[in-house]
């Protein structure tokens, strides 16, 4: 059997490394993480796959999941602590509310994973590359600081490009077939729990790499 609902949700609520919409850290990130090294966030990290995997790679970079599903965060949270990963924390919240936790210029890179692509036109406000997200993105990432999108999403990839069209930008990669295009390795082979579950339909993956200016 499965552990309980209840006993994740504990574990979680007293992991010192996630932050429950709760953002105490504010102006404060680097004390946690007892050093001055780079903050890289992944957006919609559901079980925090390139969170992990890039915490590993990059033992002089912090990595921090943000998601609003605690059951998702638990078992990366977990990991982080089993493997003493000293540069990794989850927030559990709403994405639209990283400002709250970081002062403007805090986070040097945003990676956004295989978010929800709401493919109904009368939601393309929740999509996370909506003009609304992109303005939060912008209060927290330091100037000309990178954003990475992955998709397998035709919708999200193509309504992305469509926003920054008319959103100050620019963008330096654009990769409308990561597999096909070779790119895998340059994204650091990282695979998520849902990009393996799209390579198994034999879906496309779709990247963008860009700034806000
Ligand atoms: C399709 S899953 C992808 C998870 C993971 N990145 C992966 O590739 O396996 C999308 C995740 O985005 C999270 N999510 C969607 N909108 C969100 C929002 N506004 N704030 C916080 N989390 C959000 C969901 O809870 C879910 O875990």
């Amino acid at each position: 059997m499965g552990i309980g609902k209840l006993v994740k949700y504990e574990a979680l609520h007293s992991n010192p490394i996630v932050f429950e919409k709760a953002p105490v850290l504010k102006g404060k990130w680097y004390d946690f993480f007892k050093n001055q090294h780079p903050i890289i966030l992944e957006l919609a990290c559901g079980k925090g796959d390139y969170t992990l995997g890039m915490a590993r790679l990059f033992p002089d970079k912090n990595f921090i999941g943000v998601d609003i599903k605690g059951n998702r965060i638990w078992s990366s949270a977990r990991i982080t602590v089993l493997e003493n990963l000293q540069n990794v924390a989850f927030i559990r919240d709403q994405i639209d509310k990283i400002n709250e936790y970081f002062l403007p210029g805090d986070i040097e890179e945003i990676w956004i994973t295989f978010s929800d692509p709401f493919p109904k036109n009368a939601d393309h406000r929740r999509r996370l590359t909506s003009k609304k997200f992109l303005s939060v993105y912008k209060q927290v990432i330091k100037k000309g600081g990178l954003i990475h999108l992955k998709t397998d999403s035709d919708i999200l990839y193509n309504y992305t490009k469509q926003v920054l069209a008319d959103f100050p930008s620019v963008i330096f990669k654009d990769y409308d077939d990561v597999y096909g295009m070779d790119k895998n390795e340059e994204l650091f082979g990282i695979q998520t729990y849902y990009e393996k579950m799209h390579l198994n339909e034999s879906r496309t993956i779709k990247y963008l790499c860009f700034t806000l200016s």
